[in-house]
């Protein structure tokens, strides 16, 4: 084997070795890994800072009921002044168990009518 086929063979493993380091960064599997522990843990560290009761930035969305499906499209595309929850934030799996803990939440105190005496 001359050596200009050698470099060639040596460029094209260097490069599938490149290329399968690079697939296994991003594969489906890696990212499978939970972000977080819990329903709990998430929704405490990521949402829970806008839309716990006494916040009050984000409409209370505990105890609702609201569907996973809804809870999930909002989380990932954003809604005004709320941001975006991309997968590098939250995973599908952790985003699912949040959407279960927010409703097993007791629902929001009514808000108290204004001008009322405390
Ligand atoms: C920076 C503050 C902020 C954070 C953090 C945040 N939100 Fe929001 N969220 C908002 C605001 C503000 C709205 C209201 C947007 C509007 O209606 O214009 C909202 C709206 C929503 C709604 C719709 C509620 C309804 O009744 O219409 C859902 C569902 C929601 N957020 C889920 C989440 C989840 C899940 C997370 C965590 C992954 C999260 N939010 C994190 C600010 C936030």
């Amino acid at each position: 084997m001359d050596s200009s086929v050698a470099r060639i063979a040596l460029k094209r493993t260097l490069f599938a070795a490149a290329a399968l380091t690079l697939v296994a960064m991003f594969s489906p599997l890696h990212a499978q890994e939970s972000t977080y522990s819990s329903g709990k843990e998430a929704y405490d560290k990521l949402c829970g800072y806008c839309h716990k009761h006494e916040v009050g930035v984000g409409r209370s969305i505990q105890g609702r009921g609201l569907p996973a499906a809804f809870i999930i499209a909002i989380a990932r595309n954003g809604l005004n002044a709320m941001p975006a929850f991309p997968e590098s934030h939250i995973d599908d799996k952790s985003l699912e168990l949040l959407t279960e803990y927010v409703n097993t939440l007791p629902a929001a105190p009514p808000p108290k009518p204004k001008g009322a005496t405390p």
